[in-house]
This record gives C-alpha cells, structure tokens and sequence, in this order.
C-alpha cells in the first residue's frame, strides 16, 4: 500500500471478534429464514405486497442496526432502501449495493422442500434468493453489525443501497441515480451478488455480461382454428414462431443476426493466459454443474470465452397454442416467444436492441404479424481491479479464507453497475456464493460455511477499509473506468 489517509485503528480497535459468528449463529439462521420466507419476486405483480415487505424488513434491521437515515425511495416500481450509518469523521465511505427481489420459484414441483419456506439441508440453506441476494445482502448487514462498537459506532462511513428490481429490469434505481448521481459518492463501491469462482477460491469480476431482453409475436390468423379442417393451408403462428427463432441462431451456436459480432471485443493475450490458469475440470464442471450430456456452443473457443466473452441468444419460453392435458387438434393463431441476448464489452444494448429488431423482420414471411418488444436490458461492464480498494478486499480474504481473489468474469448481468461507478469510485464485484448454488433455478441454496467466513471477510474488510481507505498507489494502469472497454 501507499500513503494512507486515516490514522491506521489501535489494535484495540479492531472490533471484528472472532466468535461473533460462533456466538450469534442460531439468531443469524433464524433472522435469514425471515428474511428469506418473504416472497419477493419482483417480476410478478402478485407479489408486490412482498417485495414492499421485503424493503421493509431491510428498513428495520438497518434502523436497529443504528443508521440515522433510513429510507424507502419510490418509483414505478419496487422501492429502494437507502440508508447511511453513523457519520465518522475522517473515515472513509462505502456504497454497499445489494438486491432483495429474486427471480420467479418455479417450476415450483421441482423444489424439495418450498421455495420460501427455508430448510437446511447438508448444511445448507435452500431457498429462493438464498444466494441471490438476499443471502448475501444478510451477510454483509452482519458483517456491519460485527464491527459496531459498544455504542454502535461503526469504523467508517456506510451507505447502503438496496434495490427491488434487479431481476426483473426495473427502472427505479437507473432514475433515482440518474437523478441524484452524487448519492453513489464513495471511496469505493462493494457489491456481493457473486460468486466465488470455486470452493476455497474467492473472486473479483473484471467484467459482466450485458442484456437485451425481448419478446417476439407471432400472429397468422384472427382465431384459432381446426387443423382438420384448414391443416395444408392455414399458416400455423407457432411453426412460424419456431423458423424465426431458428433462423436467428444456428446449430454450431452462431448467432445469425447480422453483424452482431462486430463490436464484440475479445479479451486481451493476458487476461486469456490468466483464465487458464483457473482451476477447471470441464469433466465435472459438465456433469455437475451443468447437468448436460454434452456442452453445446461455438466448440472454437474454450467454455470461458463461451460463458464470459462472447454473446449469446436464448429462447426462455414459448406461449401459445394447446398446452393442456390431453389432446386438442388446433391450429394456433398466436405464438409468442421470450429470448435474451448477453452482451459482451465492445456491445451496445440499444445498437443490438435494433440489430435484432431487423433480423426478426427480415425473417418474417409477408402473410405474419411479428413484432417484437424489447422488454429491458443494460450494457456490459468492465472494470479494472487494480485500485488498492482491492488490495484490502485481498487482505480480508486472505486473512479469513486464506487465499486471496482471482480475477474472473461473470455471464451474468446487473444492470445498475455501470451508474455505481459514474462517480469514480472502484466498484468491487464479488461475493459468498458458490459456483452450484443454483441461482435462479429449482432448490437455490447457500452454503451456511460460506455465510458465516463471509460475515468474517467483510467484516475484517469494513476494519481494513476504515483504517486504510482504499488510498494509495494503483498496481499499474489508468484510474477504474466503467463500462467501456478496457485493453487486458
Ligand atoms: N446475481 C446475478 C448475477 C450473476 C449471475 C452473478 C451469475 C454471477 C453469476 C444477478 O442477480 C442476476 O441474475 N441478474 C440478472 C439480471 C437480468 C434479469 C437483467 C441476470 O443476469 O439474468
Ligand atoms: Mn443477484
């Protein structure tokens, strides 16, 4: 490290106690189970009265915790819980970001034991949002509760900001930031919704995939119709559903949509040398993880350019036609189809809005009604890691985990990580789950080993960052930029 801002804590000071976690266990499962039993999926409207509880349980712990400023934001949709720790002078000051929405539970027969209705099984939690994130949100509340001194003072300056609509694509914390950007004003930025990249080795995330999410219609007739009577002629909206989607991505797992490609930058010499020296078993990694028989995708590049550095399509569901029990001979008149692309650095999320757009009409026959609706999406992101913030998040897992991070990339999204960092601030991606945690899948759980060393890390980081404040000389490279490319 180099010069260093604040005088550094008496060792007296240090208040992360080892056995906070030993002592407080059976209260932190049980405060989590809450937590985790509130049905917060904000995508479905049904579910808004839970998403608001949700936001107000995080009211109350974080005003029992002791913030003077504790509030719900809000706006279209789902509120965003702000709220500021005790002031302390000449302390550093950290944006915590996390997520209490969770994706939908279903298919719901799927789960062992209710979604939302927390079990421990193998030690492990299994719930919907155990991992993402509400899980890991709870770790980092803790971690804050774990540094407060006897009269609940923490180390340094913590602004927390949680939101309800990460999973769903909602707009309230693009506004709220958009409008009042200095509420991201911070010596650095923490956000705990990944993963490590695999058991006993942490992460930081370089970059993050972006989104374009749509849906595409199909309409061929005014109604339905007897495929007895009009089968041969009538033109079928789901067949002609399933030849659009066909045609905007082939069998080798190219994307078809032209020039789709051609922003795609590709990951330097030096980060490609670095993701080889990961540890991975591509054997087990298809088996377990993936569940497959065989992977598929563009067999040119190697799994991690396929899942970090490259875009993708997916199909997630197809709606129309005859889906009930027994059978109903019907031609459909309507088909409707909800895909994804992830997007890579080098993309734009409007520019690949309109690519796709004018694929889908291109692949229109004259005598269908397509359209297609682009229901959100967000830019890639990458950041540089090389701020000493990030050597204090090394020093807080080293000294707990006993390794410090690698640096990764993630497939996945979120999207309000570009406007975290507008200010200048480093923004640190990482987090507790493990790579199998099943995010968004049937049995989600978290490894409660995982909790209880993460509520250690980043309460031992919250102490390091307090006493050195992420100040001091950069590894090597320019300050951290978002959301554009950046030469590896
Ligand atoms: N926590 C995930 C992002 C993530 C995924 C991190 C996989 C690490 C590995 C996040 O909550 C998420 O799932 N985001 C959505 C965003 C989308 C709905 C805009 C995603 O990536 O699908
Ligand atoms: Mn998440």
């Amino acid at each position: 490290m180099g010069e260093v801002r604040s005088p550094p804590l008496a060792a007296s000071q240090m208040r992360m106690d080892a056995d906070f976690v030993a002592r407080e266990q059976p209260r932190l499962l049980q405060e989590l189970v809450d937590f985790l039993s509130i049905p917060s999926v904000s995508a479905l409207p049904a579910h808004a009265s839970d998403c608001r509880r949700a936001a107000e349980w995080l009211r109350a712990e974080l005003t029992r915790l002791g913030c003077p400023v504790v509030q719900l934001i809000e706006g279209q949709g789902h509120p965003v819980v702000w709220a500021e720790g005790p002031q302390v002078p000449d302390r550093p000051t950290l944006l915590v970001y996390g997520h209490y929405d969770v994706q939908p539970p279903d298919p719901i027969e799927e789960w062992e034991t209710p979604p939302f209705d927390p079990t421990v099984r193998d030690g492990r939690l299994y719930a919907r949002g155990a991992a993402d994130d509400k899980g890991q949100v709870f770790c980092l509340l803790k971690a804050y509760e774990a540094v407060l001194d006897g009269d609940g003072r923490p180390p340094l300056n913590v602004h927390f900001i949680f939101e309800g609509e990460e999973e769903c694509g909602g707009e309230t914390i693009v506004d709220l930031l958009r409008a009042e950007p200095e509420r991201t004003r911070a010596d650095a930025a923490l956000v705990c919704d990944m993963s490590y990249y695999a058991p006993g080795w942490p992460a930081v995330y370089t970059a993050l995939r972006g989104l374009c999410y749509a849906e595409i219609s199909v309409r061929t007739l005014q109604r339905d119709l007897h495929s007895g009577a009009y089968g041969g002629v009538a033109p079928n909206a789901i067949e002609t559903l399933v030849r659009i989607l066909a045609g905007l991505k082939d069998e080798d797992g190219e994307i078809l949509i032209p020039k789709l490609y051609k922003a795609v930058v590709p990951p330097g010499k030096k980060e490609l040398k670095s993701w080889k020296r990961l540890p991975f078993d591509e054997e087990s990694y298809l088996r377990e993880e993936v569940t497959a028989r065989a992977l598929t995708g563009l067999s040119d590049y190697s799994v991690f350019e396929r899942v970090w550095a490259l875009p993708t399509l997916e199909i997630h569901g197809i709606r129309g036609g005859f889906t009930g029990e027994g059978a109903k001979t019907v031609i459909p008149a309507q088909a409707t189809a909800k895909v994804s692309l992830r997007l890579v650095p080098g993309q734009r999320f409007e520019k690949v809005a309109r690519q796709l757009e004018r694929a889908v009409a291109a692949l229109a026959p004259k005598w269908a009604d397509v359209t297609v609706t682009i229901l959100h999406g967000g830019d890639p992101v990458q950041v540089q890691v090389d701020h000493p913030a990030f050597q204090v998040l090394d020093e807080a897992f080293e000294s707990v985990v006993g390794r410090r991070t690698v640096p990764a990339r993630s497939g996945g999204s979120i999207p309000i990580i570009p406007e975290l960092g507008l200010t200048g601030a480093p923004v640190m991606l990482t987090g507790i789950g493990l790579p199998d945690d099943g995010l968004h899948s049937p049995n989600e759980r978290l490894d409660l080993g995982q909790l209880w060393t993460g509520i250690q890390v980043f309460g031992r980081f919250l102490e390091l960052f307090a006493e050195k404040g992420g100040q001091g000389t950069r590894v090597e490279g320019e300050p951290a930029r978002m959301g554009e490319a950046v030469e590896a």
